[in-house]
């Protein structure tokens, strides 16, 4: 084939591919089979390969595939990512008012907001709440620039290399697309293919994803695109951020728009006027949205014109011209068949009901908690009740009551220590309550399960990741004692593992996979990322320890407070929380105005006088933590377990072994008191920016480097903008800054700029 007839085969390529996909991912429905479309890729693959000059950016080929990422870059958004003020459906037990019934929050913030606005008259829309992970997808001139995480709405997650695998999403737009046209939408995961993703996992040895939208997150969180060419997600688009060259004025204009442009939205659609209408559309949703092949939570209804949503602006979280009015989660009955016992990380033992299968939300219900023996006392719960199982989105499913005209008869209310015979169903140590606590609990350091489940919590996602760490290799790790403590992992080498036969993987058809070998390749990506973790920062590392209370936005504050381990094993902060806590707790307990005046035994002194030295005291611990403006994510129970944990043998051990294995994390974070980052003499102080067009690195990069030199970073150009810092395509901005004589300045000079100050 010479390169024209080559040239004029991929552009027919592309073009079908292109349809194949719109088809697919659009409309759901197939012209070709799997295997026909396949042939067509192929072919157009091997032709660019022949002919690499014919490869276009926007060519199907180049969807999936590009390098695996070290770390996303960050990518400012032009407009804030606000989320929606939630409105929750009434509860059965909260409607009084049986005329208004449910929706009458609803109806309440329809008029509420119709007041507000010029005319009574104005339209609003409603549309599926898509239980997904929002995106940003910036074009400009056409062209996709990038596609970014919601993050905290500030900044987020380049995450474009994941999104072009999403076949609807076009790298380029016809010509009469807006010059500036960001689009917002939801990234899901169809309840089917998401069940099937989690049967091969299972199949494979891996943990199941939680729900739809849990896969989608760690979807995208990936670094290597080719892993997610391989997960079945898919986008719809809702909203926008910023637009420019394009007079929008409704959002059913921006709904129709979409369409001509074949981006994706959803189907079901809907404009009200009246509160009458505005319930009709909620209720008919709720009873349509069970037949959508993707989960929802909810409806989102929206002003349709645009001019009001700019007169109604929004408060510091949500806009006023918006909101979600969230569905109860589902309901379903179905039989307890059992119960299993589980034992956590913390020692904790937790029933959990098994359950004959029943299909809510989208996905196959099996197994439900319930949380401890005094709920099932509270519900009366036997085994063989048929029980009303609950589940949104986000939860884990639970047992909410049961059904007593179902009840079989002579049956006895569950009884865990009994079902237990008062020992650790995985260990055989006796089980026991802490005073105050509801928890049964084990408290062997040695007990599998425990140990299990603290390692599979040392390598997830957001502690130490790490990659191969599934739960059959956990299980293995731990039933042949080759880890008795997580740190353990290090001591692991790389033949160890790869000799290591997993046990048969459970399949849903109840048979049993062959006994598969671990193997060198994944052994030596275990081996690879625990090597990895030893770099990782301090709030990963305290996150990763599992210690009680300590959780992840815990640790980070912790992690903002303190450099090293070292640190806090010395740190004053810690303790002065924790006692401060210790102190208002007693204030609490032991009220002056009782009308006891018992003496307090230690001190002798009586209550009034130890609750008046006890109130200085908490003054002078604020005082003493002003400056640190310390969050409440780390409060007193907290820094109490965790100089515990410090103290304990388990804690000295472990940071003995940490020393050992020459780990020594740092905080990436650390910033003790906020007030003395904003140095008055920084090469940049007094400046304010704005940053426009395609740079080196991400926008992220230069608004954190701008930032950490005393200069202020803005959205958009006004006449308190001092530099331009332009990239390549700088857009409508320059034009601006030029109407204003603002200075637009390159990378280079910026660093200049840095430099020489
Ligand atoms: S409109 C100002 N429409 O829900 C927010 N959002 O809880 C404008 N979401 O961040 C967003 N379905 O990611 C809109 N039909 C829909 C949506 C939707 C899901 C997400 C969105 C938003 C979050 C807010």
């Amino acid at each position: 084939m010479d390169i024209k007839k080559a040239k004029a085969r991929v552009t027919q390529l592309q073009k079908e591919l292109t349809y194949h996909n719109q088809l697919y991912y659009n409309d759901g429905t197939q012209a070709i089979s799997d295997g026909d479309y396949d042939s067509l890729m192929n072919e157009l693959k091997g032709i660019e390969e022949l002919y690499p000059s014919l490869i276009t950016d926007d060519s199907p080929s180049q969807r999936v595939g590009g390098t695996p990422l070290k770390e996303f870059k960050q990518i400012s958004h032009p407009v804030r990512m606000l989320s929606i003020e939630d409105i929750h459906e009434l509860k059965e037990e909260e409607i009084i008012d049986t005329d208004t019934t449910a929706e009458n929050n609803l109806i309440e913030w329809h008029k509420k907001t119709l007041k507000t606005l010029p005319s009574d008259q104005e339209l609003f829309t409603v549309e599926p709440k898509i239980d997904g992970v929002a995106v940003s997808i910036m074009y400009e001139n056409s062209k996709l620039q990038y596609a970014a995480t919601r993050g905290d709405g500030e900044t987020g997650d380049d995450i474009t290399q994941n999104i072009l695998t999403i076949r609807t999403i076009p790298t380029s737009l016809p010509n009469n697309a807006p010059s500036i046209f960001e689009i917002r939408g939801e990234v899901f995961m169809p309840n089917k293919a998401f069940e099937e993703l989690n049967q091969i996992r299972s199949e494979e040895g891996k943990t199941k994803f939680i729900n739809p939208r849990n896969a989608t997150a760690g979807t995208l969180k990936q670094l290597d695109p080719n892993v997610v060419s391989k997960r079945p997600i898919e986008v719809i688009f809702h909203s926008f951020g910023l637009i420019g060259g394009y007079d929008l004025k409704t959002i059913e204009q921006y709904r129709q728009f979409l369409m001509e442009l074949n981006l994706p939205v959803d189907k079901w659609f809907r404009i009200i006027q009246s509160s009458a209408q505005l319930k009709a559309a909620v209720l008919e949703l709720d009873s349509d949205r069970h037949t959508f092949p993707y989960g929802t939570d909810g409806a989102v209804i929206k002003v349709n014109q645009i001019k009001s949503h700019e007169s109604l602006g929004s408060t510091s979280k949500f806009p006023r011209w918006a909101c979600a009015y969230k569905y109860r989660p589902e309901q379903g009955q179905t039989i307890l068949n059992g119960v299993t016992i589980q034992v956590g990380r913390t020692g904790v033992l937790t029933p959990v009901a098994e359950l004959d299968p029943i299909f809510i939300s989208g996905t196959t219900v099996s197994r439900a908690t319930l949380h401890n023996q005094d709920e099932i006392d509270r519900k009366d719960i036997h085994i063989g009740d048929t029980v009303m199982i609950e589940k949104s989105g986000e939860i884990i499913p639970a047992v909410i009551k049961v059904n007593l005209d179902k009840r079989p008869q002579n049956t006895i209310r569950f009884d865990l220590y009994a079902h237990v015979n008062g020992k650790c169903p995985s260990c055989n140590s006796a089980i026991s309550k802490e005073g105050g606590f509801t928890a049964w609990r084990c408290n062997s350091p040695n007990c599998p399960d425990q140990i299990m489940a603290k390692l599979k919590h040392f390598g997830g996602r957001r502690m130490l990741d790490l990659e191969g760490l599934g739960i059959s290799v956990a299980e293995k790790l731990v039933t042949s004692e080759l880890v008795k403590n997580p740190l353990d992992l290090f001591d692991l080498k790389a033949e160890q593992l790869a000799e290591m036969e997993l046990e048969p993987a459970k399949l849903n058809s109840g048979a049993k996979s062959k006994p598969r070998r671990f193997g060198e390749k994944k052994a030596l990506k275990l081996t690879g990322s625990i090597q990895t973790a030893k770099d990782l920062p301090l709030a990963r590392w305290l996150h990763a320890l599992g210690i009680p209370n300590l959780g992840e936005s815990a640790s980070k504050e912790c992690a903002r407070t303190h450099r090293t381990f070292d640190e806090i094993l010395n740190s004053s902060i810690l303790e002065l929380i924790s006692e401060r806590w210790e102190k208002e707790n007693w204030v609490k307990n032991n009220p002056v105005k009782s009308k006891i005046t018992t003496k307090n035994n230690a001190s002798g002194i009586d209550r009034s006088e130890q609750s008046k030295q006890f109130k200085n005291r908490i003054i002078e611990i604020n005082e003493s933590l002003e400056d640190y403006k310390i969050s409440s994510e780390l409060g007193g129970v907290a820094c109490r377990s965790l100089i515990t944990y410090l103290n304990s043998e388990t804690g000295k051990s472990s940071l003995n072994k940490l020393k050992c294995l020459n780990v020594s994390p740092i905080s990436t974070n650390y910033a003790p008191i906020p007030s003395l980052q904003k140095t008055e003499n920084l090469p940049l102080s007094g400046t304010t920016w704005v940053i426009t067009g395609t740079l080196s690195e991400s926008r992220g990069h230069f608004k954190s480097l701008i930032e950490t030199n005393g200069g202020n970073v803005t959205d958009s150009i006004s006449k308190k903008t001092n530099y331009l810092l332009a990239g390549q395509n700088p857009g409508s901005k320059i034009d601006k800054a030029n109407k204003l004589r603002i200075e637009v300045i390159t990378e280079d000079k910026l660093n200049d700029l840095i430099s020489r100050n």
